[in-house]
């Protein structure tokens, strides 16, 4: 399977939304990468439901919306109705992570957990079976442009282990830091879908951007 690629609208510009938009249409990405920060889980804030809605209107892709939010349960149904066809919630906000993981599911999306640098990939080994996705950071989350950290790699090969041993199908995905000179191996050490928001939109040309971390 070709390497998913999601670019990360965060790193688009905002006053030319559109335009960003209908590049990422007419390139070789395969979603849209949204960003939702709330200023507490994160020390950010983003942007929310109607700026994920006008971007749906448009986009031709998925949309993988990253929850870097509080309570993610209360706004399930609102980013569902607001286009979200993938959505990610942080381990580290959720205290039932089943049922969170099982809501989202309900609501026709595809589930994903999102975890921290410091969050050991072991903690995923009791829900590993119900997920359709796994979002390792690899930056701490709040933030675009920020350098890659190498850990990844390793927490990458472990997770990929404990998805094999459960006979799982569970997707892994990589935010933060990517660009060409790291695309590569993170897909050698297991990683399925990456994420890109600097990379491609400070390249001169985003579209070739995304066909080379695509590989
Ligand atoms: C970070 C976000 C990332 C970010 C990636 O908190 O979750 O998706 O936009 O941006 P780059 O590729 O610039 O690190
Ligand atoms: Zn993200």
């Amino acid at each position: 399977m070709k390497t998913l690629i999601a670019p990360s609208v965060l790193a688009a510009d905002f006053a030319n939304l559109q335009r960003d938009v209908e590049m990422i249409n007419g390139s070789e990405a395969d979603f849209f990468h949204i960003d939702i920060m709330d200023g507490a889980f994160v020390p950010n804030i983003s942007f929310g439901l109607p700026v994920c809605a006008a971007i749906n209107k448009h986009a031709k892709k998925p949309l993988d919306v990253h929850l870097m939010i509080n309570n993610p349960d209360q706004y399930l149904e609102a980013f569902r109705d607001a286009g979200a066809e993938w959505i990610s919630v942080h381990l580290e906000a959720c205290t039932h992570l089943h049922r969170t993981i099982q809501r989202i599911k309900e609501l026709g999306c595809k589930a994903g957990v999102a975890i921290n640098p410091h969050t050991s990939v072991t903690l995923l080994e009791d829900i590993i079976t119900e997920l359709d996705y796994v979002c390792i950071m690899s930056v701490n989350p709040g933030f675009g442009g920020q350098k890659f950290i190498e850990k990844t790699y390793d927490k990458v090969r472990q997770l990929k282990a404990i998805i094999t041993e459960a006979g799982a199908n569970t997707l892994i995905e990589i935010d933060g830091g990517v660009d060409n000179s790291n695309a590569a191996a993170l897909v050698e050490a297991g990683a399925s879908i990456l994420v890109a928001g600097s990379y491609v939109f400070k390249h001169e040309d985003p579209k070739e951007a995304i066909r080379l971390i695509k590989g």
